[in-house]
C-alpha cells in the first residue's frame, strides 16, 4: 500500500509494504499454508479444556513469565528426538515461531542477516519490520542449497544472523547435518537453523550440534507435524546465554496462561499429534507420484507440502481454476511454481482430480 494518509507518522521503511497475507478463503481442501489437515481428538480437545477450566480460575493473575514448565516439557520432547541434554535453561517459547524469528532479530540484528531464497517468507519481512538489514543469498536453479556459495556469500556481508531453513519453505529441500556443521564452522554471530518442518524429515537435527557450535539455533513449532496451529506456539533451542539475551526483548507475560497450559496438554499427548506424520510423508510421496504421472515437475520435498511444476499456463491462472473448483493452494510468488500442502486422503483426491481435469481441458 502507498496512498498512507500524509498525517499517519508511518516509518518510511514500512510504508512500502503489504501486510503477510495468505488468502484465508472458505474451500473445500484447504491446502495453502501447510497447516496439518488432521483434527484433534474428542480426548485432546476435552483434556485441553478441562487443563484450561483450571488455568482460568486465576487469570486475575499474570502467567508465569518464564514458562518454565512447558520450557521443561519441550526440551524432554526435544531429548527424545535425538540424543541431546537440553534443560529449560536451552530452550525459549513464544506465539508461533514467528515471534521468536522477531525476537532473534530484535536481540541479535545489529550486523544484518542472510537467508537462501526462495525460502519463507516472514524472514525478510520481519528483518524490514524490526529495522535488520537483510541480504538474499542464492540457492542452485534446482532449489538446492550450494554450500560453497552459501559460505562466500556469508562471508561477504559478515551478517550476525545466517537462516538456514530446513526442510525449506516453499521448496521442501533440505540440507544434511554434516552441511549444517560445515556452515557453522565460517559463520559469523548465529546459524538459525528454522526446523519448523522437521518431523516430516529423516534428516538429524540442528540441535544435536548446539553442544559443540554455541552460536547455533534451532527454531522448532508446534504449528505443522503438532497440528496445533490454532494454539500458537514456537519455540527455540539454544546455548544458554542466547535465551538470557531473548529475556532481553521478550514482551512481559507475552505467553498467555491458556496457551501455555494448552502447549502443556499437547506435549503429553504428543505421540497422539505426531501419530500422522508418517501418512502424511506417504501421503506426501503419492500425490508426488500422481503429479509426475500428469507429466509435472516436482521438487523433492521432505516437508509436508510440494512445489511442483510444468504446467502450461500461468500460474495465478492454474491457481484461480483450482480454487474454483474448490482447492486453495499456494502461490508463492515463483513464476511456474504452485506449492500444495498435503491434505488427508479426501483433499489430495480432490486436489489431483481437479488439477487433471484443469491440465487435460487445457491440451
Ligand atoms: C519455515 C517456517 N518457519 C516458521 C513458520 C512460522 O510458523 P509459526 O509462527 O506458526 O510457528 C513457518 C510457517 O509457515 C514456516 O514455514
Amino acid at each position: 500500500m502507498s496512498n498512507w494518509p500524509s498525517w499517519l507518522p508511518l516509518s518510511e521503511r514500512l510504508r512500502p509494504l503489504s501486510p503477510y497475507g495468505a488468502p484465508q478463503l472458505p474451500a473445500q481442501a484447504v491446502l495453502n499454508t501447510n497447516e496439518n489437515p488432521f483434527p484433534l481428538s474428542g480426548n485432546l480437545a476435552k483434556a485441553i479444556a478441562s487443563r484450561i477450566e483450571g488455568v482460568a480460575r486465576n487469570l486475575n493473575r499474570y502467567p508465569d513469565r518464564d514458562a518454565v514448565k512447558l520450557r521443561e516439557g519441550l526440551a524432554s520432547f526435544i531429548n527424545s528426538l535425538s540424543s541431546t541434554s537440553i534443560t529449560s535453561d536451552n530452550v525459549w517459547a513464544a506465539n508461533g515461531s514467528n515471534e521468536i524469528i522477531q525476537s532473534l532479530f530484535l536481540a541479535f540484528g545489529d550486523k544484518g542477516a542472510i537467508g537462501f531464497t526462495p525460502s519463507y517468507s516472514m524472514h525478510p519481512l520481519i528483518a524490514r519490520v524490526t529495522n535488520t538489514e537483510w541480504v538474499d543469498g542464492r540457492r542452485r536453479e534446482d532449489f538446492s542449497l550450494d554450500i560453497a556459495l552459501a559460505k562466500e556469500e556469508i562471508l561477504k556481508c559478515t551478517p550476525s544472523l545466517t537462516f538456514i531453513t530446513t526442510p525449506n519453505n516453499p521448496t521442501g529441500s533440505s540440507v544434511t547435518i554434516s552441511e549444517i556443521e560445515e556452515l557453522a564452522k565460517v559463520v559469523p554471530g548465529l546459524l538459525v537453523v528454522d526446523e519448523a518442518y522437521a518431523e516430516f524429515s529423516d534428516e538429524i537435527s540442528a540441535t544435536t550440534l548446539i553442544e559443540k557450535y554455541p552460536h547455533i539455533v534451532v527454531i522448532r513449532t508446534m504449528s505443522k507435524a503438532f497440528s496445533f496451529a490454532g494454539a500458537r506456539l514456537g519455540y527455540l533451542i539454544a546455548d544458554k546465554s542466547v535465551i538470557d539475551a531473548l529475556f532481553l526483548v521478550r514482551l512481559p507475560y507475552h505467553l498467555s496462561a491458556i496457551t501455555q497450559a494448552a502447549a502443556e496438554v499437547a506435549l503429553e499427548f504428543r505421540s497422539e499429534l505426531l501419530g500422522n506424520v508418517a501418512t502424511l510423508v506417504s501421503n506426501r510421496e503419492k500425490v508426488k507420484g500422481e503429479l509426475i504421472a500428469l507429466g509435472l515437475s516436482v521438487v523433492p520435498s521432505k516437508a509436508n507440502f510440494l512445489l511442483f511444476s510444468g504446467f502450461d499456463i500461468p500460474a495465478p491462472v492454474l491457481w484461480k481454476s483450482l480454487l474454483d473448483a474448490g482447492v486453495l493452494i499456494r502461490d508463492v510468488g515463483l513464476s511456474g511454481y504452485l506449492r500444495v500442502t498435503i491434505g488427508n486422503e479426501a483433499e489430495n483426491a480432490l486436489f489431483i482430480n481437479s488439477i487433471k481435469a484443469i491440465i487435460t481441458k487445457q491440451d
